[in-house]
């Protein structure tokens, strides 16, 4: 059984202020069991997040890691510092991260090993443009990005990873995927996970939908077989509408 997940990524919005409010509304109202709610505020805000959501069952994501420990990387942010901030989860090779800032699938992979050899849980982005999904090349593109991006893990670091399904022409758009639409796509990295590793590790790996989850649609996402949450950027920024995601899911 795959317990569903909710992830707010936050992007880079708030002051430290909202981000604190924000957090310790979703830590108070959030179901406590039945689903893990993560909330991924920017790093600077990481800790006083975390002290926000200290007495609630809200696990904390960052959005972003550097592959070394530590050096001469300027502007970046390593694993051992967000460990220090209570941090279990990383987004990695979010779409805005190859787009906006170059990010290859080489580094995504450097990424989720240093992440999974750190001990975080790695949610780990792939999805297709709409270019790609209208010429047929959607396959295509997601499992070359979910091969790449799983280069070289071992089947133990494998049942640690989660993956977030986000069609870039869904994610900030107000459009979603159709539940058969997404459903077809997370059946397909499954069975792709069960090729490259096995037909358990498979079964166990939580696979998210993201892109303009809200909840009048996460309802009929998430009751799919192979959707087993959400990865939501504009819906985690309220606490209301959070709740309710979060809500939704545990009710499955
Ligand atoms: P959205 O963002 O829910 O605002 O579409 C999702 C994401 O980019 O993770």
């Amino acid at each position: 059984m795959r317990t569903p997940i909710v992830a707010g990524n936050w992007k880079m919005n708030l002051g430290t202020d909202e981000a604190v409010e924000l957090a310790r509304g979703i830590g108070e109202n959030a179901p406590t069991n039945g689903v893990t709610c993560i909330v991924a505020p920017v790093s600077v805000h990481l800790s006083s997040v975390a002290e926000a959501l200290a007495a609630s069952p809200v696990l904390l994501s960052a959005q972003n890691m550097h592959w070394a420990d530590s050096g001469a990387y300027t502007g970046e942010v390593a694993g051992p510092m967000l460990k220090e901030l209570a941090v279990r989860y990383v987004i990695l090779g979010h779409s805005e991260r190859r787009q906006y800032f170059g990010e290859t699938d080489e580094e995504v992979n450097r990424k989720v090993l240093s992440a999974l050899e750190q001990d975080f849980r790695p949610i780990v982005c792939f999805g297709e443009t709409l270019e790609e999904r209208e010429s047929g090349r959607t396959e295509a593109k997601v499992e070359f990005q979910v091969r790449a991006a799983l280069s070289g893990l071992t089947v133990e670091q494998a049942e640690r990873v989660i993956l977030a399904y986000e069609p870039i022409w869904a994610i900030g758009t107000g459009k979603t995927a159709s539940p058969q639409q997404a459903q077809q796509v997370h059946s397909f990295i499954r069975d792709i996970v069960g090729e490259r590793f096995d037909r358990s590790t498979a079964n166990s790996m939580p696979i998210l939908y993201g892109g303009s989850v809200k909840p009048r649609n996460f309802g009929d996402l998430i009751d799919e077989k192979d959707i087993d949450g959400g990865l939501v950027g504009g819906a985690s920024l309220k606490v209301d509408s959070f709740v309710e995601l979060a809500r939704i899911a545990h009710s499955v």
